[in-house]
């Protein structure tokens, strides 16, 4: 029995590194298959500007992504973007230009391509308008504002990333008058608890605009940052506008309404995200004016 045993895990040893050597060989193989125009399937969906790199991974694995007429689950595959075709749900990917453009969200839509309670989505309001862009970060259902929507995935995910430090302004309406001390606290940082867990807020920069009305600007997006910082503070927000993003102004852009960014609009975004000064673009510091 024992050297059945010891043949038995010999054998598995052995084809394990035998797998294991195939699948380095496999790849090292694939890698020589690179050349011009030749990128990562994943990367090449982003290039095409259907999805990001993660959620074409995610197309990829759920079988969704056909190269060349067959179903591709390998996200390591490289493909030429010239010569091969990729669909993604049967659509054929071409090449699209850059697209961005702003939407004044209306309260109770959710910000999301589908909702899986079946709820209005900003896509619903933008209609053809929408097709192929992805919205750049969140607004909570009850929130109105500034959303920005593009398929260039590589600004958005800078936008987006922590590092950038990208500056967001809300107005907030509270359910009572607001207490100086209260909004110093929000503009040194605050605890604030979520997911059953308790973090510190980052400093930010807080405006006092009315008794019940604040402008509050963030560096961070934390799920309901501002609606949980004033609900720490013992406050109710009965009304909460995003005004800007970056150099973005919402402006006088009406409740529902959508437009393109102007040209100049998309190279000061570029160049805030290229000199990665997202923050200091309305230059202040953490204060309470
Ligand atoms: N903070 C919130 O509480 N909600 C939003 O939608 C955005 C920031």
């Amino acid at each position: 029995f024992l050297v059945n045993f010891s043949v038995c895990l010999r054998v598995r040893f052995f084809s394990q590194n035998y797998l294991g050597l195939r699948r380095t060989i496999a790849n090292r193989v694939k890698k020589t298959s690179r050349g011009p125009n030749k990128v990562s399937l994943p990367r090449a969906i982003s290039k095409l500007g259907s999805a990001s790199r993660s959620q074409a991974l995610q197309l990829i694995q759920g079988g969704r992504v056909i190269v060349n007429g067959r179903v591709e689950r390998n996200p390591h595959r490289w493909v030429n973007l010239l010569a091969d075709t990729i669909k993604v749900d049967n659509e054929l990917l071409t090449k699209q230009p850059f697209r961005y453009i702003i939407l004044n969200k209306p309260r109770g839509l959710v910000t999301s391509r589908a909702d899986e309670r079946d709820r209005a989505t900003v896509f619903d309001i933008l209609e053809e308008e929408g097709k192929g862009l992805a919205p750049v970060g969140r607004l909570d259902k009850d929130t109105t504002g500034l959303l920005l929507f593009t398929n260039d995935h590589q600004l958005a995910n800078l936008l987006i990333s922590p590092e950038s430090g990208v500056e967001k302004t809300y107005l907030a309406t509270v359910d009572r008058d607001v207490d100086q001390k209260d909004l110093q606290r929000c503009a040194d940082g605050m605890e604030i608890e979520g997911r059953g867990k308790v973090i510190r807020t980052k400093p930010a920069v807080v405006k006092l605009k009315g008794q019940r009305l604040a402008e509050i600007t963030l560096t961070e997006g934390r799920n309901r940052q501002v609606r949980r910082m004033f609900e720490a503070l013992g406050y109710q927000v009965v009304d909460l506008k995003r005004t800007s993003i970056g150099p973005l102004e919402l402006g006088d852009l009406r409740e529902g309404e959508s437009r393109d960014l102007s040209h100049a609009e998309i190279e000061q975004l570029r160049s805030a995200v290229a000199r990665g000064d997202l923050h200091t673009t309305r230059s202040r510091s953490n204060a309470m004016e």
